[in-house]
């Protein structure tokens, strides 16, 4: 399973990628926003951070000024992956960023058939939020296993990525029906490290080890 993480923020990229948590990068226009900088600035310094896939959204909702500004941010560098909201404009130019061998990232994916027409057009990845679904009392995980098994009944070569995760629990339920990727904040992915029985663990080692010491 790849870890991406979900941030615009450089600092923390470095933190995860010092810690072996980042196989890619994903952003969206309010977590750049939230980084305070210049869209193509953050850009580009992501993906010399990091040799995985970095997700830069369009703005456009028109087929063609998607494609204009998805074929720019593609010029970044290799590794960029075009993100694309899920509407029919946006398939329109996934279905154009695939034949110019451009990797696209479909966003705001909340059914199983969104997800189905997102493969159609040749996503590259497929992101279906979990967080928001589970915000208005729907179930993001349930969701995740349908469109895995749905991808495997047709052998679609799209990737699960997992987004708007909230907790490791997402994580785990992730893991465990097979998602291909998740997108994760950094807060989570410090979440994920912890566990109350380690941590007590810990201290009483220490504690049992300085007892000795002072003997
Ligand atoms: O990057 C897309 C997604 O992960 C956003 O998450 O927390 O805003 O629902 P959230």
């Amino acid at each position: 399973m790849k870890f991406f993480i979900d941030t615009a923020e450089v600092s923390e990229i470095k933190l995860a990628l010092e810690r072996g948590w980042v196989d890619g990068v994903t952003t969206n226009p309010t977590l750049i926003a939230k980084s305070g900088r210049p869209f193509i600035d953050v850009i580009k310094e992501i993906a010399k951070l990091t040799s995985g896939p970095v997700s830069a959204e369009v703005i456009s909702l028109k087929a063609d000024e998607m494609i204009k500004e998805g074929t720019e941010l593609a010029k970044i560098a290799n590794n960029i992956v075009v993100k694309v909201p899920m509407c029919e404009d946006g398939m329109i130019a996934v279905k154009k960023f695939t034949a110019m061998g451009i990797k696209t990232n479909v966003t705001l994916v909340f059914s199983v058939v969104q997800a189905l027409l997102a493969a159609k057009a040749g996503a590259s990845m497929v992101s279906p939020f979990v967080g928001r679904l589970d915000d208005i009392g729907s179930d993001g995980m349930g969701l995740i296993a349908d469109i895995v098994q749905m991808y495997q009944n047709y052998d679609f070569k799209s990737e699960v990525l997992v987004a708007s995760v909230r907790s490791p629990m997402h994580i785990q339920q992730a893991a465990l029906i097979g998602a291909d990727i998740a997108t994760i904040p950094y807060k989570v992915m410090q979440q994920m490290t912890g566990h109350p029985l380690t941590t007590s663990g810990i201290n009483s080692f220490l504690a049992d080890w300085n007892k000795a010491q002072t003997k």
